[in-house]
């Protein structure tokens, strides 16, 4: 099926959805009127996206892109593009043609960080209260399939966050990474003091978080933080490239990996070590391990159905 045909489908196919419905009519600044304008949207069956395109790429269709793409804000991340995003992340996490989902902003901007115009105004009460920056960004770190974030341009504040959210990230020769929240009073709030630390290591992000100075994508790939640099415009064709990669694999074997990975992260190592092999055992449970070793076994490609 032609791209874009394609596209209209993925939109179409999320046009009935409440809960997307719901984040539709909730503005960057300020809330819209809700049951008429949602009638009216479904009518006349706009795009379901506001803040992000969605597509398959790839060349069986099998890595899920979400763009996103609020340009005038340089992608700044408003309620409603975050809705947005778990929205998609949800349907691409739960369709079984997709192995991995790429995260992309423009050549200018990834992101430039959580709404200033949206936050200038609220006080504590909106904040703690709404639980602010927790379910729709939370989300990105708790899809199954693995994330690969592409960023070009800026990768600021939670624009930052979110790519560290991401199992993987490639840059862009000119992407620029930064945690300037203490410029504009106060402190990441998104996880830039935690996940920075662990990829960069406490100096490091000590020295980020407490300027609010930029890295560039060199200094950010010469510090870990990154897995590779490349040439701004076969940034993305790279993304999608290991996202073919990734996607071969037997899809209950990559989130049992990708899992023990990030646990890597949350347990002491010992602990870390037993959920690994305790995982490692259930991939005998599946069927796909028997079909990987046997492929190798008889020079062949395993074929994997992903049970
Ligand atoms: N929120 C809202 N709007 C933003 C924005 C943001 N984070 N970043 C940029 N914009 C808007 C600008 O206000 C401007 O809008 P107008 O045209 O209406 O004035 C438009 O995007 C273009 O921005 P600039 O004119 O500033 O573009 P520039 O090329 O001169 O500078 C920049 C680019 C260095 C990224 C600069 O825009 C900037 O410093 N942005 C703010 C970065 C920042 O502080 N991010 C952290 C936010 S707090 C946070 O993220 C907390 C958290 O932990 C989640």
């Amino acid at each position: 099926m032609a791209g874009v045909a394609r596209l209209r489908l993925l939109q179409l196919s999320t046009v009935l959805r409440p809960s997307l419905l719901a984040a539709h009519n909730v503005r960057c600044h300020g809330a819209a009127s809700a049951v008429t304008a949602r009638v009216k949207r479904h009518m006349c069956s706009a795009p379901a996206y506001k803040h992000i395109l969605i597509e398959k790429k790839g060349e069986v269709g099998n890595v899920g892109l979400i763009t996103l793409n609020r340009p005038k804000a340089l992608n700044a991340l408003c309620d409603a593009l975050m809705q947005e995003v778990q929205q998609a992340l949800e349907d691409f996490d739960s369709d079984p043609s997709i192995g991995a989902i790429v995260l992309t902003g423009s050549e200018k901007a990834f992101a430039a960080g959580a709404d200033i115009k949206d936050m200038q105004n609220k006080g504590f009460i909106d904040c703690f209260g709404g639980n602010f920056l927790s379910t729709s960004w939370d989300s990105v770190s708790k899809v199954k399939k693995p994330t690969i974030a592409a960023v070009n341009g800026y990768a600021l504040g939670g624009g930052c966050e979110v790519a560290m959210m991401c199992d993987i990230i490639l840059a862009g020769e000119k992407a620029k990474f930064g945690q300037p929240e203490i410029i504009i009073g106060t402190i990441p709030g998104a996880g830039g003091t935690q996940r920075l630390v662990k990829a960069i290591g406490k100096s490091r992000a000590m020295q980020m978080c407490l300027t609010g100075d930029m890295i560039t994508a060199q200094q950010a790939n010469a510090w870990g933080l990154v897995s590779s640099v490349h040439p701004p415009d076969q940034l993305l064709d790279e993304a999608i490239r290991l996202g073919e990669k990734i996607s071969q694999h037997s899809k209950v074997i990559v989130a049992m990996c990708k899992e023990s990975v990030n646990n890597s992260f949350e347990l002491p190592l010992s602990e870390g070590l037993h959920f690994e092999k305790r995982l490692f055992h259930c991939t005998f449970a599946t069927k796909d391990r028997r079909e990987g070793m046997t492929a190798f076994v008889e020079k062949r490609k395993p074929n994997f159905t992903d049970s």
